[in-house]
């Protein structure tokens, strides 16, 4: 089964979300979860874009073992040597170096030619390699990047020493056919496309994110860069939760192994939550409150005869404990009793068209039935006594 790398990205890019600010103390303690996790690459962080990335990336490169702890720099010299004091304390040092290739970034952000920007990558990257083993390069914004200019300029840091190549979409603009194909046309046409990993990076502006990184994954790339709660800029990156989550489910349309252990998927997605202050939306799949929760009385009553008439997966796959059905407007008798019954009370027929009779109509009144709202219920129908 192929392999495919698992690059976290939540203490750079997922830090890269407005309003969050981790401490070095908070970095280290998710850096250990993501390794618990089994990811297979942590991306730690900018370390020169302040001194508290810096020693945040230095502190994990020493601690994490089962990782690889990579730092992200830009094409240039001193980025670079930051970058390695930071990490070269780790056991294989690797680094993330990225330079913008769309004709807009080129000529509005960077004020460079193209060939300009060759040259700039071209040395970074072999720069980098004199230091580094490991060497990542991304062509930001590739996807929005004219195709031939990216064989050209990926074949060049090819040569030049990198050893992953990474394509983003930056801006979230991909749809799942075109990612996939822009992966397919660079295996096929980069020279030297053979000897490196390919690598997806995506964006959540469509809400798009985790079906173009399996696009990429089905076409050729070897890495996906995700974050915990698919937190990162603006509508955030792909989720790392949902990518391992549907990889493993899907195994018989997806034949690939990520290394990831999945029940740590609950806990991760808690601890980030926690420590960087994002709620997790309700609906938000794998990880959401509700993600397990059955609310309609058709679907308890389904779940309670077999769990997958509507459960494709199982929360003891990712860690969570059993969700108990959810009481309300929409339950029916068969959910109703199973709680009775789970609660300890053993009731009559007679006694439980009684109360629940008196549970709807709380239940139109109240969204959630607790359950206290139950026992007081059944003390004051008399059904317990
Ligand atoms: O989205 C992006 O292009 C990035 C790069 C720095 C890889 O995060
Ligand atoms: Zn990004």
């Amino acid at each position: 089964m192929r392999k495919i790398d698992i690059f976290d990205t939540t203490l750079r890019d997922g830090e890269q979300s407005a309003g969050i600010n981790l401490n070095t103390a908070e970095k280290i303690e998710i850096a250990k979860q993501l390794e618990r996790l089994g990811v297979t690459i942590i991306e730690a962080g900018f370390p020169a874009s302040s001194p508290g990335d810096f020693d945040a990336v230095n502190r994990i490169a020493g601690t994490v073992k089962n990782s690889i702890v990579t730092g992200l720099a830009r094409c240039v010299q001193k980025d670079i040597d930051t970058t390695w004091e930071a990490i070269k304390v780790a056991e294989q040092p690797h680094i993330h170096v990225f330079l913008a290739t769309s004709p807009i970034h080129m000529e509005y952000k960077l004020k460079k030619s193209p060939e300009q920007v060759v040259e700039q990558a071209v040395e970074a990257v072999k720069y980098a390699k004199k230091l580094f083993p490991l060497v990542q390069w991304s062509a930001e914004d590739g996807f929005r990047s004219d195709r031939d200019f990216l064989v050209k300029i990926i074949g060049e840091v090819i040569a030049a020493g990198a050893t992953t190549i990474n394509v983003p979409d930056t801006v979230g603009y991909a749809s799942p056919q075109e990612y996939g194909e822009l992966f397919k046309f660079l295996r096929e046409n980069v020279r030297g496309a053979d000897q490196v990993k390919f690598s997806a990076h995506c964006h959540d502006d469509l809400g798009m994110a985790t079906a173009n990184s399996i696009a990429a994954v089905e076409n050729g790339a070897d890495q996906v860069e995700c974050t915990i709660n698919g937190i990162g800029e603006r509508a955030g990156n792909a989720s790392l939760e949902e990518i391992g989550v549907a990889l493993h489910i899907r195994k018989d349309i997806y034949p690939f192994e990520t290394g990831l252990n999945l029940k740590e998927i609950k806990r991760t997605s808690q601890l980030v939550s926690r420590l960087t202050g994002v709620v997790i939306q309700p609906n938000k799949a794998i990880v959401g409150r509700n993600a397990f929760a059955h609310e309609s009385g058709i679907h308890q009553d389904g779940v309670l005869k077999n769990p997958e008439t509507y459960e494709i997966i199982s929360p003891a796959l990712i860690g969570e404990d059993d969700v108990p059905l959810v009481l309300g407007k929409h339950s029916g008798r068969a959910a109703f009793r199973d709680r009775a019954v789970k609660m300890g009370y053993d009731l009559s027929d007679d006694k439980l068209n009684k109360a629940f009779a008196e549970f709807k109509k709380l239940a139109d009144r109240k969204k959630e039935i607790t359950e206290e709202d139950l026992v007081t219920l059944l003390t004051e129908q008399q059904v317990l006594i």
